[in-house]
């Protein structure tokens, strides 16, 4: 059984130090937030995830998953050490490496000569090489393997990869740590440090570029009398396009792809090669949001003074609580900036703490009493609601399908408006 030290348990470490217990491995867990380990240690989940629960509770109970408050204990006895802290993004756009590099350096002399640092956190090509300078240890080697692990279906994700990345200096390291995941039935790439860095950002990158890309042939659709649903079946059926994330939305957002992208570019720049298509989907992106706000003042007549607008869906995508760079808090600040009193409905995400609106307790009280229903989050439970009963309180049927989710003939009918996002009103 190998032993795995995790440092950083937010989203990325703790998802695979689970996914790493789940598939045989012993697996400490350190993090500078002792509030959390005492949360984890007493078997409580501290983030919203399928499936992680009972890895949890089994790993705690059989000994293959201990938490501690001592860094040194974590690391002296690990042959692999995941670096998984955050890398927020700098004032100029930039990826902010200090807590990556301050890890490393708090560790230097507690690493057992062998073991192997494996980087999880998204950082900028050559980060593994400033990593070997900070670390100075000719005994110890410094591996590349980012995540590709999303929200709302990490741990399937880490069970099933497209893909597993490894990039290294030192060939035998990229092996063994290929051998870690030697269970999972996937593709290894092993590759140079610096290329597996950027594999990272430019994957969520592209991935971004693609949706921007969908939102705009989606307002275009709406212009010219097609339907975005059926252009992207067209799309998609074509190989080499692929029919995945391909879906209409009121812009992208998360704790991943607007940082990534905006790191990617400051990247391109700093190196004198800017990337004009990613400046171009970031802007595309905003103007997603502006016009979902704009469709909503249309709805309800041209000015939004004292309108009730009802919102369903305040997490960045559905089943996730997480609601950092959600469209759906960008679209409630324009509605609020016009004047509009916003009632919202999230099964799970809370409203961030400053935002004036009026949290409800389900779907169907939240449209009581709005001139505009918006469904902003794709969550499934929406999907089943009677339009009948939702529209039956309301004070104008005026709906917004952002998502393109409802069975629209059916809403259609109850409605006195009703828009889907990529379809001609
Ligand atoms: C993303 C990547 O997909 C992961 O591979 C990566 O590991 C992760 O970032 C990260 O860097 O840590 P995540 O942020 O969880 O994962 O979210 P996605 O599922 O990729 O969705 C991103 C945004 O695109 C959301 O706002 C979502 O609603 C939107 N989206 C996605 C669409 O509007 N349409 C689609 O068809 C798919």
């Amino acid at each position: 059984m190998l032993k795995l030290a995790i440092l950083g348990l937010g989203y990325v470490g703790l998802t695979t130090g689970l996914g790493f217990t789940k598939i045989g491995h012993k697996v400490t867990g350190y993090d500078v937030d002792h509030g959390k380990l005492a949360r984890l240690k007493s078997g409580q989940l501290t983030i919203y995830e399928d499936g992680l629960q009972d890895i949890l509770s089994k790993g705690l109970s059989d000994g293959s998953l201990t938490f501690t408050e001592d860094i040194g204990l974590a690391v002296s006895s690990a042959d692999f050490i995941f670096v998984c802290v955050p890398t927020p993004q700098d004032v100029d756009g930039a990826a902010d490496l200090s807590f990556v590099l301050a890890s490393v350096e708090s560790i230097r002399g507690l690493v057992s000569p062998g073991a192997i640092i494996v980087l999880k956190s998204t950082v900028p090509a050559g980060s593994a090489a400033r990593v070997t300078r900070v670390l100075a240890r000719t005994d110890v080697n410094i591996v590349s393997n980012p995540e590709f692990l999303r929200e709302g279906s990490a741990l399937q994700d880490f069970l099933y990869p497209d893909r597993i990345v490894i990039g290294a200096e030192n060939p035998e390291a990229a092996n063994q740590v290929a051998s870690l995941c030697s269970s999972l039935d996937t593709q290894v790439l092993i590759t140079s440090p610096e290329s597996a860095e950027l594999i990272k950002y430019a994957t969520n990158t592209f991935l971004a570029i693609k949706l921007s890309f969908v939102n705009d042939l989606a307002a275009l659709s709406e212009a010219v009398g097609a339907d975005i649903r059926q252009v992207t079946d067209g799309l998609g059926l074509d190989k080499r396009i692929g029919n995945r994330f391909l879906a209409v939305g009121p812009g992208w957002g998360g704790s991943c792809f607007p940082k990534d992208t905006r790191a990617l570019l400051r990247l391109s720049e700093q190196n004198g090669l800017p990337m004009p298509l990613i400046g171009a989907s970031l802007l595309s992106n905003q103007k997603t949001q502006g016009r979902v706000a704009d469709i909503v003042l249309e709805l309800v007549g041209g000015s939004l003074e004292g309108k009730v607008i009802a919102v369903w869906g305040l997490a960045f995508k559905a089943n996730t609580d997480d609601t950092r760079e959600s469209p759906s808090l960008y679209v409630i600040e324009r509605l609020l900036s016009r004047g509009a009193k916003v009632k919202v409905y999230d099964p799970v995400a809370k409203a961030p703490e400053g935002l004036t609106v009026q949290v409800c307790e389900d779907p169907i009280q939240t449209a009581k009493g709005a001139h505009c229903l918006v469904i902003l989050t794709e969550w499934e439970e929406f999907k089943f609601l009677d339009p009948e009963e939702v529209m039956q309180g309301m004070s104008e049927k005026n709906i917004l399908d952002t998502r393109s989710i409802l069975p629209s003939m059916q809403w259609r009918e109850h409605a006195s408006l009703f828009r889907r996002l990529g379809v001609k009103g």
